[in-house]
């Protein structure tokens, strides 16, 4: 039987004290119920500041089919859901200004939506159930239609229960008509970790496994889902042990302890796993801009490739002051665009499941060589690596000093041992949304501080805004938040309406870690 990593039982432990603390300490002020009414998706304000986007009129219309498909991933055919029988799904591409005219058409047997990861656009396109919109209904259709104002890296995807854990996403590249950055050839990469439609396994039943929470057998012992994974199974000795979909003690120096929860058989690279990889094919000497973008439900990816150092330009599609490194580190949502110049032959982009002892692959190739195979480990992997709080925004996204006029602590709390993650001690109620929402007018700047009081990451996310780390840190709407730590925020209140925030872990974010940043009217 493979050793237990001793960090998941003390872990467990922590969190369940933890727990009895907050109960004492009461609830924040902040975080009490809102005064007076709020704006809601509908309002008139919300046409208002849509009005007032700097908009080019040109529209540009997408028709995105939403349908249960059978994808091939590297040989394994697996029947899932995806947007256009693709994974990922096709890119959508605008400029800056354009207004985006997508059709959702709703050919799943459950309700479904589609959130815009990334832009700050008018709260009731934002596609959140059953806040700014009601779900699509199977054999519906919405559209979408909103003006896209920044430019940058995003993506898109579901915001109903588990569904962003199968195929249903794709990425929304918005250009700069001004691009300042001189580069030859992009490559888009989404990663993911797959779990859906393997040995009969769904992420909703996943989600049931966890929910159950690891105090209670967890893992295989509630079977019920298809695969009959049950009882333990030790990957490496010493690696991280799984219970049916279940992890126990994957661990990453990176994240600073807990890396993930869930297991899943594959990573993929652009729907490829690492047997089976894509290739980007350039000229020797070519500058090229990776756009990546983690897709994952539970997992933090880090990236190099090998035989090059890159450089950063770009977290979550703003500008940040260059910086060369070796590799980075998403978590999930969270998008990082960087610069490689090109060497000559063929060469690994790996992609390492953070704690998890697996990996995903593509390949670049700008000459003639054998491409390396599914297990290289380039040392990159081991070289510079900066978190997103080691950044500086650039000069020309920087918030100007001022404020804040508003101010919440957002408390990450729970734990894997009762899988109770939630935010203040509260676990978000679907059922009255509002209730107990961080509130702010517009206009004002506001402060929130992640303090994250559990054993684990969180990759905390915004929607409507792009916030910056405090002291002139990069722009982002996702970041993550490591065990103990605090991570200031700060935002424009420019964007009226409800906005969720929450854990971009969706196990998390589904059993209740996610709240309402609501503005008051
Ligand atoms: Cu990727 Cu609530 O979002
Ligand atoms: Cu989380």
């Amino acid at each position: 039987m493979p050793e237990i990593n001793r960090r998941s039982f003390i872990g467990a432990g922590a969190a369940v004290s933890g727990l009895g603390l907050l109960a004492a300490c009461g609830r924040t002020g902040s975080a009490g119920s809102p005064g007076g009414a709020l704006v809601t998706p509908g309002d008139a304000i919300v046409d208002a500041v849509e009005k007032e986007r700097a908009g080019t009129g040109k529209e540009r219309a997408f028709t995105l089919r939403a349908a249960e498909s059978e994808l091939d991933l590297g040989g394994r055919t697996v029947r899932t859901w995806s947007f256009g029988d693709a994974l990922p799904g096709e890119e959508l591409r605008v400029s800056a200004g354009d207004t985006l005219k997508a059709t959702l058409e709703n050919r799943l047997p459950d309700p479904t939506s589609i959130h815009w990861h990334g832009l700050a656009l008018r709260n009731d396109m934002d596609g959140v159930p059953p806040i700014t919109q009601k779900a699509v209904k199977p054999g519906g259709d919405f559209t979408y239609r909103f003006i896209v104002d920044t430019p940058g890296t995003h993506w898109f995807h579901p915001h109903v229960g588990t569904q962003i854990d199968r195929g249903l996403y794709a990425p929304i590249i918005v250009d700069d008509p001004d691009e300042p950055l001189a580069y030859d050839e992009e490559w888009v990469v989404m990663l993911d970790d797959w779990l859906d439609g393997i040995d009969g396994t769904t992420p909703d039943a996943v989600l049931e496994e966890v929910r159950e929470g690891m105090d209670h057998g967890g893992g295989g012992g509630h079977g019920g889902h298809g695969g009959g994974e049950g009882g333990m199974e030790g990957m490496d000795g010493g690696g991280p042990m799984r219970m049916g979909n279940t992890l126990m003690g994957a661990s990453s120096d990176l994240l600073g302890g807990d890396a993930g929860d869930i297991y899943y058989p594959l990573h993929l690279v652009n729907g490829r796993p690492a047997d089976d990889p894509r290739t980007f094919k350039a000229d020797p000497g070519a500058r090229l801009r990776l756009r990546l973008i983690n897709a994952g439900g539970d997992t933090a990816y880090r990236v190099v490739l090998g035989g090059h150092r890159m450089t950063i330009t770009h977290t979550d599609g703003y500008p940040v002051e260059h910086r060369e490194v070796d590799g980075v580190v998403l978590g999930m949502g969270e998008r990082y665009d960087v610069l490689v110049t090109l060497k000559d032959g063929v060469f690994p982009l790996v992609v390492l499941a953070e704690g998890k002892d697996a990996t995903a692959l593509g390949l670049v190739r700008t000459g003639s060589g054998e491409a390396p195979g599914k297990d290289v480990r380039p040392d990159e992997l081991d070289g510079k690596i900066v978190h997103a709080t080691e950044l500086k925004a650039a000069p020309e996204v920087r918030l100007e000093k001022r404020g804040p006029e508003a101010e919440h602590t957002i408390e990450l709390t729970g734990g894997m041992g009762a899988y109770d993650w939630a935010l203040n001690g509260r676990r978000f109620d679907h059922e009255d949304p509002t209730k107990g929402a961080f509130t702010c007018e517009q206009g004002q700047r506001v402060r929130v501080v992640f303090k994250n009081s559990t054993m684990m990451w969180h990759p905390m996310h915004l929607h409507g805004h792009t916030f910056q780390i405090a002291d002139g840190g990069p722009r982002k709407d996702t970041v993550i938040v490591l065990p103990g730590q605090s991570v200031k925020v700060d935002f424009e209140a420019d964007n009226p309406g409800q906005w969720l925030v929450h854990c971009h872990n969706i196990y998390h974010g589904e059993v209740g870690m996610m709240g309402l940043l609501a503005y008051t009217a």
